[in-house]
């Protein structure tokens, strides 16, 4: 299963990668934890710390060559989820080129959809468990209490409204693209979390 999980930001694309990735067995690849990592450690360029923490992308350039490495490790040998990549019609095409020179292809685009109005909640109120990686939500799901919490730097709301037109003027293009390769499969992801996880599965046929 090689699947591309588009959406906007705080649609809950890491919440349900996460039900995705156990049912498929295979592993999760988010170009925004890999920048964030790279940013932890001090390898991030100061530019491209600057462009996150404004709710702007980084240069295709950038993200391209960290899923290159990514993708041909071994435990990507049966498939993968890539969350959040592509975002731009030139990132899609240069996946599209990678694995062909794999010798594979994507099999299908998931894009969770979320009314705008729900976005700025769900991320402004977004706490991510430090050491297990679980994401929790201050209102719809709490953390337990022993839970080490980090609150990211671009969940603040003027980065948030910034980060939801970045998507909006990145997927005019890329959503279409993928339509008219066949490949788009458009899920709800206003509900429940339980009940939007339903929906993903249905739409991947599990
Ligand atoms: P990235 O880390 O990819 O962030 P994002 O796409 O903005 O997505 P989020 O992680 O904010 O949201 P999510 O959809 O995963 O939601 P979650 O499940 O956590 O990118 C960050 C930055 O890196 C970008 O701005 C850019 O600068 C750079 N970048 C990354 N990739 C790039 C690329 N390819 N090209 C260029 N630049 C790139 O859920 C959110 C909250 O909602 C949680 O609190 C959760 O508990 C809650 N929630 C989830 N589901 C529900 C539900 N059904 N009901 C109620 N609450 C819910």
């Amino acid at each position: 299963m090689r699947l591309v999980f588009v959406g906007p930001p705080g649609a809950g694309k890491g919440t349900q990668a996460q039900f995705i990735c156990e049912r498929f067995s295979i592993p999760q690849i988010s170009t925004g934890d890999m920048l964030r990592a790279a940013k932890a450690e001090g390898s991030l360029a100061p530019e491209l710390v600057a462009t996150m923490a404004a709710g702007g992308l980084v240069p295709d350039e950038a993200v391209v060559a960290l899923i290159e490495v990514r993708t041909v490790r071994e435990d990507c040998a049966t498939g993968f989820l890539l969350d959040g990549f592509p975002r731009t019609v030139p990132q899609a095409v240069a996946l599209e080129a990678m694995l062909s020179k794999q010798g594979s292809k994507l099999d299908v685009v998931l894009a969770l959809e979320v009314h705008k109005d729900l976005l700025i909640e769900r991320a402004v109120l977004r706490r991510t468990d430090k050491r297990t990686g679980r994401i929790y939500h201050l209102k719809y799901n709490p953390p337990p209490a022993d839970a080490v919490l980090e609150h990211r730097g671009d969940d603040h709301e003027d980065v948030v409204k910034k980060r939801v037109e970045t998507y909006e003027a990145m997927t005019a293009e890329l959503l279409p693209y993928y339509a008219a390769l066949g490949l788009l499969r458009r899920v709800d992801g206003v509900g429940l979390v339980e009940q939007v996880k339903a929906r993903v599965f249905e739409a991947l046929g599990v």
